[in-house]
Formats: C-alpha cells, sequence, structure tokens
C-alpha cells in the first residue's frame, strides 16, 4: 500500500522543472495526478511516463473559465481531487521603475491569482474528497526581497499571506494549507545563473527540483499537524550572512 493510494492529485505547471519532480513523487505514492499546464506537448509527454490514471489538463492558471473546466473535468474523470499543489509560476525581471505594468501584471497573474482560482475552484472538491491538503509553491522570495523582481517578490508574499487566510477558512472541512519556500533550484528559471549565484550560501549549491517535491510529499503526508505555515529549503540563506569565524584574519578595513 503507497501512501496516496486512490488519492486524487493536481498539479499546476506539472509539465517540467519543481512541479515535474512533484508530480513524479506524488504518482511514484500512488496519486492519480493531473498535470496541468500550458505546455502541452511536455506535460503529455510526462503523463505517458507516469502512467496509471494520470493525465494531462490544458490550463492557464489566471483563467477562471479554465479552471472551471479543469475541476469540472477532473471530477468527471478521476473523481474528488485530495491534493492541489498550485506550483505555475513565471518571474519577469525589472526594477520598480523598468518594469512595465503589462508585466507586473503577467506575473502577479500567474504567480498570485492563478493560486487563487485554483483553491476556490477546487475547494468544493476537497470537500467532497472528505479533506485534504494544499500545498501553494512560493518562494525564498516570499520571505525576503531581492532587487529586480518586485512583481515576483510581491506575488510570492501575497501567496504566503492568502495561505494563511485559505487555511483559517478551509480547516473546519479538513483542509489544511500550507506555503512552500524553495531557494534557487536547478531548472529553467534559474537558467541564467551561474554557480556564483550560490557560492556565498551555507550550503553553496543549487538545490535539486526533486529535494523540493519530497518538502511538498511530507507537507502532503506527514505534516499532519501543520497548516498555514511556511515550510523552507533555502540551503541555509535566512540563517545568515556568511561566517566570519576570527574577524582579525579579515584584516585591517
Ligand atoms: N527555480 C527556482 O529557483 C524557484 C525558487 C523558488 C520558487 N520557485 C517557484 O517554483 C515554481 C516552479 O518553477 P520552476 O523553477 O520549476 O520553473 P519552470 O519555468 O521550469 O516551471 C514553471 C512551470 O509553470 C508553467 N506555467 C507558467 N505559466 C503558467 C500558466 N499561466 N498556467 C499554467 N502553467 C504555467 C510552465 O509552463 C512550467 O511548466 C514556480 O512557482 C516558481 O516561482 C522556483
Amino acid at each position: 500500500m503507497k501512501r496516496l493510494d486512490g488519492r486524487v492529485a493536481v498539479v499546476t505547471g506539472g509539465a517540467r522543472g519543481i512541479g515535474a519532480a512533484v508530480a513524479r513523487l506524488l504518482a511514484a505514492e500512488g496519486a492519480a495526478v493531473v498535470v496541468a499546464d500550458v505546455l502541452e506537448a511536455e506535460g503529455r509527454s510526462l503523463v505517458a511516463q507516469l502512467g496509471g490514471r494520470s493525465r494531462f489538463q490544458p490550463l492557464d492558471v489566471s483563467s477562471e473559465d479554465g479552471w472551471q473546466r479543469a475541476a469540472a473535468e477532473t471530477e468527471r474523470e478521476l473523481g474528488p481531487v485530495s491534493v492541489l499543489v498550485n506550483n505555475a509560476g513565471i518571474m519577469e525581471w525589472g526594477t520598480m521603475e523598468e518594469q512595465s505594468l503589462a508585466s507586473f501584471r503577467r506575473v502577479v497573474d500567474v504567480n498570485l491569482q492563478g493560486a487563487w482560482l485554483g483553491m476556490r475552484a477546487l475547494a468544493p472538491s476537497l470537500r467532497r474528497a472528505g479533506g485534504g491538503v494544499i500545498v501553494n509553491m512560493s518562494s525564498l522570495a516570499g520571505l525576503i526581497a531581492y532587487a529586480g523582481i518586485g512583481a515576483y517578490a510581491a506575488a510570492k508574499w501575497g501567496l504566503r499571506g492568502l495561505t494563511k487566510t485559505a487555511a483559517l477558512e478551509l480547516a473546519p472541512d479538513g483542509v489544511r494549507v500550507c506555503s512552500v519556500h524553495p531557494g534557487a533550484i536547478r531548472t529553467a528559471m534559474t537558467a541564467g545563473f551561474d554557480d556564483s549565484y550560490t557560492a556565498g550560501q551555507p550550503l553553496p549549491r543549487f538545490g535539486e527540483p526533486e529535494e523540493v517535491a519530497r518538502m511538498v510529499l511530507f507537507v502532503v503526508t506527514d505534516a499532519t499537524y501543520s497548516t498555514g505555515v511556511e515550510f523552507v529549503l533555502d540551503g541555509g540563506v535566512l540563517a545568515g550572512p556568511p561566517a566570519v569565524l576570527n574577524p582579525a584574519e579579515q584584516g585591517p578595513e
């Protein structure tokens, strides 16, 4: 008996990167996984590898109609959903003065509005399933700020607040809602970053999508007394700046 046998899980942005790793792990634990993404070819190819009852759902998470269709089709094909991973995300660069309003809105529409729409669309299904778990993929940028990604940080901080609200509202229905906050993970989103980006971290390397997937699985299956809280995997960044063991060795200023 696997830990997620008989469960239905929806993973947005599941076609590649962190979402694909989450989809693989949840499927390996027995769940029927709905890979929901705008990347149809990648999504369908992953689902073919997952086998079982897993299916691909074309979905732009920023579309309310899209979510209504996804919720109805999923429940018709697989039954009620008890795990929702709102993972779809995009990052667009630009300081406050550089970034266009259209870019700001795109980032918020996918990263924040997308998760809000997803929770609204699937909350009735989670209730019909008798309860479940929602995992919202925030970021280290939802806990601290980085210059040049204001819209992304705003969306990821917002997602953290939304997670706590949803946790309070859905607790009576047996639904836990938590956020996961990865630091630098090696995916297409960080393709332009070289190893120097993580060199100053206590754990001086990029994280792997599979490490995030294991955290998501932990939240879903083991963190049964946790809701409305943050699960962080950041290579130690939040612990503080790089250690200075003996200031005298640093030499004169
Ligand atoms: N890679 C990192 O360092 C990192 C760090 C912290 C948080 N995250 C978050 O993790 C999540 C996954 O990112 P990733 O690193 O795997 O990036 P990625 O670009 O490889 O994957 C993102 C996925 O989301 C999908 N997507 C984008 N817009 C969508 C939309 N409108 N509707 C449906 N699907 C859409 C993409 O097609 C893609 O499959 C994102 O929310 C990202 O913000 C990533």
